[in-house]
């Protein structure tokens, strides 16, 4: 159960906006359903923007009702669709965007997304004025100033499901297996889905581990009659083909891995309880902290309390928490 701040609303808005943009996530939706509602229910118009800043700058918006949001909670994906727009990294664009809003009557934006969003919300409100308000919306859970983001926990949830069917054919035919998990440049979902699967080993860029303390610690269990078969749980990093070069590399040790990419998989699916709660709470919250005239931040979670950060800080500094690996370490045998 979140606790929601108490808020004064001390200005109203004629319409805002809403757009999910970068990775989709799951429950994405439930995010989009809250900020439709809580701004309809107090009379304020809502634009749903197509494909996130992408439509902004294209004019692609459509004025959305209660029902345009009926039975999206339970779905996967983002009934607005979403971009990794490269245009809106330029001041121009992004002064366009701001003109189309003002014609729209649009005075607000709510911006649901991770790193990349929520940089471009950021500059968006600090060159054209127009207040807005981000959610954290991303797989990774790489977002500084909050300790869970939309869509993470489905995610991992997901690939505990995958990994789950993986170990018993790497028991019954006792091989090693390398699964690699989503995870650019953070380790979260690696370490959270490694610790839960009992993974033998987790690999995390925050981590770097050499391969040949890789090979020789599967070489010495195999000696100590440990590790017939195994999970290696590998976070993608910023090169693909990280996983298979690994794999390759494991053979001068005499360790012969299968590979199993999960990939988008992680990114699709209906989402779990708990980020339809989570995002259905942070919508309303980011509502309620426009109205209480807040812009320029985005709505974080210590997992009880919703709080706002400022979108300086949450594009300014990187989030590390080395606290679940450190746990993970103490489980391998
Ligand atoms: O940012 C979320 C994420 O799913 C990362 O984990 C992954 O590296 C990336 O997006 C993949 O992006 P795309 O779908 O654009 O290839």
């Amino acid at each position: 159960m979140y606790s929601l701040p108490e808020l004064e609303a001390v200005r109203t808005f004629d319409a805002i906006g809403v757009l999910t943009s970068g990775g989709d996530a799951p429950a994405m939706n439930a995010a989009i359903r809250a900020v439709v509602r809580t701004a309809l229910n107090i009379g304020i118009k809502v634009y749903g923007i197509h494909r996130g800043y992408s439509g902004l700058i294209t004019d692609d918006m459509r004025r959305m009702s209660s029902s345009s949001v009926s039975n999206i909670i339970q779905r996967g994906g983002t009934i607005l669709k979403s971009d990794r727009c490269e245009a809106f990294k330029e001041a121009p664009t992004r002064r366009r965007a701001a003109e189309i809003l003002k014609q729209n009557g649009i005075q607000a934006l709510v911006a649901i997304g991770g790193d990349g969003t929520l940089t471009g919300a950021h500059l968006f409100t600090e060159e054209s004025g127009i207040p807005v308000v981000g959610l954290p919306g991303s797989i990774d859970n790489d977002i500084y100033g909050t300790d869970d983001s939309i869509g993470f926990d489905t995610a991992v949830n997901t690939a505990i499901g995958a990994i789950d069917r993986i170990r018993d054919t790497a028991l019954s035919h006792e091989r090693l297996f390398l699964v690699e998990v989503m995870g650019r440049n953070s380790g979260f979902i690696a370490t959270q889905v490694g610790i839960a699967c009992g993974a033998e080993m987790i690999l995390i860029p925050e981590h770097p581990t050499v391969v040949e303390s890789i090979g020789y610690t599967l070489v010495s269990n195999r000696k100590a009659g440990r590790g017939s078969s195994g999970i290696i749980v590998v976070a993608e990093g910023p090169e693909p083909g990280l996983t298979g070069r690994l794999a390759d590399q494991l053979r001068f040790f005499g360790e012969e891995a299968r590979v199993c990419i999960l990939g988008h998989i992680q990114r699709g699916g209906s989402p779990t309880g708990h980020d339809r709660v989570l995002a259905s709470c942070m919508g309303i919250t980011a509502v309620n902290y426009l109205l209480a005239d807040y812009s320029d931040i985005m709505i974080g979670s210590d997992g009880r309390q919703l709080m706002p950060v400022p979108l300086q800080d949450v594009i300014k500094y990187r989030k590390h928490d080395p606290r679940l690996y450190k746990i993970a370490l103490q489980l391998h045998k």
